[in-house]
């Protein structure tokens, strides 16, 4: 059964707190009408931030990248009055924010008057327990734009992708770009073959994950060598260990891949990813 989602009691809107039944966007919103917005998720352990500076540095980026005017790190204070005001200040939650290119007719130009639309919340999650979960999942093509370094919010080949995972009963959708993984619907993915951690390298087919590059870092302080390097799907067979990586997600192992209907991994082992789970949770909770 699909998990059912609640609505956050507040949101912030073009620099109002509003109920979500009361905040209202034109549907003249580019970012409603083309998907040309950018957005982020960032996460707080019992109300303290992890990485926050990260975040915003990549909604940055991102903005920048498609030419959207704005300054991520104004959103700084909006982010804390969100978690007070939703009494979540010593609580694991998340914050949402979202910065769309605003109202306009619709045209494929970038408008020159436009004024972006900001929304924000902050909503409880689950952050704990991750290391007693495993994932079995499925590997399909990687029908996404060649801009995954980008966060768009035009999600619709992650979504399609996630889809097809939880309906058929997998918990996540890896994704395969000419034979070789780059990422899941919605999380980093990593490789163990011959004891050396895998994983995409940077660039314009994956999310420059957060939670990715703490998971490097924490490799790099424990002495185990990381090869950003793509894994193709004839390479499996090599592979003792998968894990994927995400703000929600945390570190998760996987335990099994299904491709075209066949099992083509079993996970062998899970010293190297139970090692870094225990790391990660000294960083995040210390
Ligand atoms: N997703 N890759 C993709 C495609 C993602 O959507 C995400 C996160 C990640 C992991 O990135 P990070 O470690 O920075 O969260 C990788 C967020 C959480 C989401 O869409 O809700």
């Amino acid at each position: 059964m699909k998990p059912k989602k609640s609505y956050p009691k507040e949101v912030y809107l073009n620099g109002s707190w509003l109920k979500p039944e009361k905040a209202q966007v034109s549907v003249f919103d580019r970012g409603f009408m083309l998907g040309d917005g950018i957005y982020e998720v960032s996460p707080f352990y019992k109300g303290k931030a992890f990485k926050l500076k990260e975040h915003l540095q990549r909604l940055q980026y991102c903005l920048d990248e498609i030419s959207l005017d704005f300054d991520a790190f104004s959103l700084e204070e909006v982010i804390y009055e969100a978690i007070e005001r939703a009494k979540l200040s010593t609580e694991d939650c998340a914050v949402y924010m979202q910065v769309t290119r605003g109202v306009a007719p619709r045209t494929h130009y970038y408008p020159e008057d436009a004024r972006p639309t900001v929304l924000l919340y902050v909503f409880p999650v689950i952050l704990e327990g991750f290391e007693k979960k495993t994932w079995d999942v499925m590997a399909t093509e990687d029908k996404r734009w060649h801009r995954c370094d980008i966060k768009s919010t035009a999600l619709l080949a992650n979504v399609m992708a996630n889809e097809e995972a939880v309906a058929a009963g997998f918990a996540e959708n890896l994704l395969v770009r000419k034979g070789y993984f780059t990422e899941g619907s919605h999380s980093s993915l990593f490789f163990v073959k011959y004891g050396v951690v895998h994983t995409h390298p940077e660039g314009p087919q994956i999310l420059s994950g957060i939670t990715r590059a703490e998971v490097i870092k924490i490799c790099s302080d424990l002495g185990i060598k990381v090869r950003e390097k793509a894994v193709h799907i004839d390479e499996l067979v090599e592979v003792e260990e998968i894990f994927v990586t995400g703000t929600t997600t945390q570190i998760i192992p996987v335990t099994s891949i299904t491709h075209k209907n066949k099992k083509v991994y079993s996970a062998s082992k899970d010293s190297i990813t139970k090692k870094l789970q225990q790391f990660f949770i000294e960083r995040t909770r210390s």
